[in-house]
């Protein structure tokens, strides 16, 4: 793993740090098949965990989303805001993506995965952590699926 999870990066709400963690995990997934040069060898698999990547954060934020909504968070407004403009830069990787066939793909990969993680780790770290403050004045700190 080269983006090894970090207690820090815990909100200790169990939902929300299993999928944290799948969601580093798919990232490394992505970063180990780009890696060693022979990207283009295997554009099957590293568009796979691109997509599956992709997928996740998608499906991670909609989930947050619904629970915010559902609990009443009075952040929710900026925090979806948040996650809307990170969205916009989704759309930028992936066309980032779609140029790897033919330019540097290195260059062009590191870029976007290190985007990524950035952008994410700083995310849980510090945004996600607001809400996760009023959820636990709550007194909740699991949640089943909200579907
Ligand atoms: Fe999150
Ligand atoms: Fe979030």
């Amino acid at each position: 793993m080269i983006f090894v999870w970090d207690d820090s990066y815990n909100v200790n709400i169990k939902t929300i740090d299993d999928q944290h963690r799948k969601w580093l995990k798919l990232i490394n997934e992505l970063y180990e098949h780009a890696e060693g040069g022979k990207a283009l060898e295997n554009m099957a698999y590293l568009k796979a965990a691109f997509d599956s990547a992709i997928a996740y954060t998608k499906y991670h934020l909609r989930y947050e989303e619904k629970l915010l909504l559902l609990y009443e968070y009075p952040g929710f407004k900026e925090h979806k805001k948040i996650h809307d403009d990170f969205e916009k830069r989704l759309v930028h990787f992936i066309r980032r993506f779609d140029r790897i066939t033919y330019t540097k793909p290195e260059v062009l990969l590191h870029d976007v995965i290190l985007s990524f993680v950035d952008w994410m780790v700083d995310h849980i770290k510090n945004d996600d952590r607001d809400y996760v403050a009023f959820l636990k004045e709550k007194g909740l700190t699991d949640f089943q699926s909200t579907g």
